[in-house]
């Protein structure tokens, strides 16, 4: 089985971007580690402080943000980083080449409980301007150079993209690489499996509540089939299950929050995933229209998602454009 770094230099990707994507790796082999080690080390548990979305810090949060940030800045290859832990993007590397949006640990309210867990990252191009803003990262997910997620689960794994399709690598512990496992990941058209957050129902807006209501009707409702329902909570676990065999993930808006677009974060979960899951053969949308084309105001901005094999995704956002 082919390790990482010899399957990206085998893809002829630039030698900075195969340098970035293997310091990631290993950043992820680092945060596995301690996750490993649990509650052994006194990692668990919350760090008793916020992050910039209000959010209360878990200790691995904090912990993950820093193994993650520390290796990207070590590395040359990084003109500047965008967390969902930071307020601010921190600069890099005067000449480097990429720009990394990152979420440090996803789905974080599953670390107490020993559940799926990840780390998801975008990367694009760095401008090549004497000085690096925020402006700089606020570019459509169309532009990413390559995107993915590191999923802590049984086994520790990579999903990949550099725009050609979707690789699957498996973390093999006793030598410590990443190894080639999955070499053409492909989301089948359609599904009988649904992922979303049923207790927020009676907040969603109209179409989303008429769309589920149908599938939950099954096989004798206007969707003529049983439908299957998975939530793990935590984004990279339910988009690996829909990697690995189909489904639709959503979280919608909800008038819990109504000025607030919806819960994910654009750059940094929704862009990467839906990178992904395009490049996968499936379909990553708002309620109005394909995520990668947002052009993003802020680092930290929400959007509502619905993403997955193809031609749920189309029913789904078929219920928005008729009501
Ligand atoms: O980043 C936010 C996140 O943890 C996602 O990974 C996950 O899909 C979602 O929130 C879970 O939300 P809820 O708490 O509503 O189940």
């Amino acid at each position: 089985m082919l390790r990482l770094r010899s399957q990206l230099q085998a893809k002829k990707l630039p030698p900075d971007l195969v340098t970035l994507i293997d310091t990631i790796a290993i950043a992820g082999k680092d945060i596995a580690f301690r996750l490993q080690q649990g509650a052994m080390s006194g990692v668990l548990g919350s760090a008793e402080k916020e992050n910039v979305q209000g959010e209360t810090q878990k200790k691995l949060d904090v912990i993950s943000n820093d193994l993650l940030k520390t290796y990207l800045l070590e590395s040359n290859t990084v003109r500047g980083i965008a967390s969902e832990e930071e307020e601010n993007i921190v600069a890099g590397h005067d000449h480097a080449k990429y720009l990394v949006a990152f979420d440090p640990l996803d789905g974080s309210s599953n670390i107490d409980i020993n559940s799926m867990i990840g780390t998801i990252f975008s990367i694009l191009h760095a401008p090549t301007t004497e000085t690096v803003s925020q402006a700089d990262f606020l570019q459509p997910g169309r532009n990413q150079c390559a995107a993915g997620y590191i999923l802590y689960g049984p086994s520790v794994m990579l999903a990949l993209t550099t725009g050609n399709g979707v690789q699957m690598y498996t973390l093999d512990q006793r030598i410590g690489e990443f190894l080639l496992t999955t070499d053409h990941v492909v989301i089948g058209k359609d599904t009988q499996e649904f992922a979303i957050n049923m207790s927020n129902q009676r907040s969603w807006a109209v179409p989303m509540q008429n769309y589920v209501n149908d599938l939950l009707a099954g096989s004798e409702g206007p969707r003529g089939k049983n439908y299957n329902m998975r939530w793990v909570a935590a984004m990279v676990a339910d988009v690996h299950r829909i990697l690995c065999r189909g489904g639709l993930f959503a979280y919608p808006w909800d008038n819990r929050e109504p000025k607030t677009p919806g819960k994910l974060r654009l750059m940094y979960e929704a862009n990467p995933m839906g990178m992904l899951v395009e490049q996968a053969g499936g379909s990553a949308w708002t309620d109005v229209g394909p995520i990668l084309d947002i052009q993003p105001e802020t680092i930290h901005q929400r959007v509502p998602v619905i993403l997955g094999s193809i031609n749920e995704v189309t029913a789904c956002v078929g219920y928005h454009k008729n009501n």
